[in-house]
């Protein structure tokens, strides 16, 4: 885990990002450098805009103004060379798993080497059963289908199939949410071991704090369509931001109002 000099090129550089669907102006003016190595969690409450800015980050949906930089390029600008090689680069772990059901779990993790004629079929199996390993999970697994899998051992899956190209930046959107604390503790503890092991940059979202306090160093909070607050992970109890200290403490009264 690193932490950003005034020298270096952030990976990731976002300024004036906006988003709006009809009159619902969700990322209203987004800020937010990120350096090479770094471990950062976005937090908010819940429709603040966390997996919308993911998918602008991951150049899925198109914002209405504001700019992408990855190392120092500007998204919009890319070659399409450039493009792929950034796609390439990046890894997704999706809110809800996005595990293919008709997939088996091996073609599931090497899903794009195959795709891409990267890996031959039996070195995507075995690949795969690495990855597996490093997510606590016996080789056994790779001919299961997904709908044969508890909640936990498909964040699991979808860990390992994320970590399979041995990514430069890892995208994790809620990879603990609905999972007990103990899963959610072990899979805390492997995101961190294996982050750390690839030297990749991880960009992740969580609402649980356990979570955020076990997989990243630093912390930034959207709130009202901005970053309201950025700062080291154990600054996170005592920000001196009332938005933060209210997510923090669960508490029904603030600056943020509880909707639907
Ligand atoms: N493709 C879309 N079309 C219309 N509205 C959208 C679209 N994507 C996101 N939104 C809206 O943007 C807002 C933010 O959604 P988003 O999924 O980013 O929330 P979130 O912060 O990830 O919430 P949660 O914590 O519940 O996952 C919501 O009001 C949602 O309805
Ligand atoms: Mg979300």
């Amino acid at each position: 885990m690193t932490t950003m000099s005034e020298t270096d090129t952030p990976i990731l550089s976002v300024s004036g990002l906006q988003k709006s669907f009809a009159d619902n102006h969700v990322l209203k003016d987004m800020k937010l450098d990120v350096a090479k190595g770094e471990a950062i969690t976005i937090i908010g409450t819940s429709g603040c805009g966390k997996s919308l800015f993911f998918k602008c980050l991951q150049d899925l949906i198109a914002p209405d103004r504001g700019t992408i930089k990855i190392n120092g390029q500007n998204l919009r600008d890319m070659s399409t060379q450039k493009r792929k090689e950034y796609e390439n680069s990046r890894s997704v772990l999706f809110q809800y798993g996005g595990l293919f059901d008709s997939l088996k779990v091996w073609e599931n993790i090497c899903f794009l080497q195959t795709n891409l004629n990267e890996l031959s079929k039996t070195e995507a199996r075995q690949v795969a059963v690495e990855k597996l390993a490093i997510v606590g999970l016996p080789a056994d697994v790779c001919d299961l289908y997904p709908g044969d899998l508890s909640g936990g051992m498909q964040k699991r899956v979808g860990f390992a199939r994320a970590i399979a190209n041995d990514p430069e930046i890892l995208f994790l959107d809620e990879p603990t949410a609905g999972l007990d604390p103990i899963m959610s503790n072990e899979i805390s503890r492997f995101i961190a071991e294996s982050v750390s092991a690839l030297g990749a940059t991880t960009i992740s979202i969580s609402s649980d704090l356990n979570t955020v306090e076990r997989i990243s160093d630093r912390v930034a909070m959207i709130h009202d369509g901005r970053i309201e607050w950025d700062g080291p992970t154990d600054r996170l109890y005592s920000s001196g931001n009332d938005c933060v200290h209210q997510f923090v403490n669960k508490l029904a009264d603030g600056p943020i109002t509880v909707g639907i």
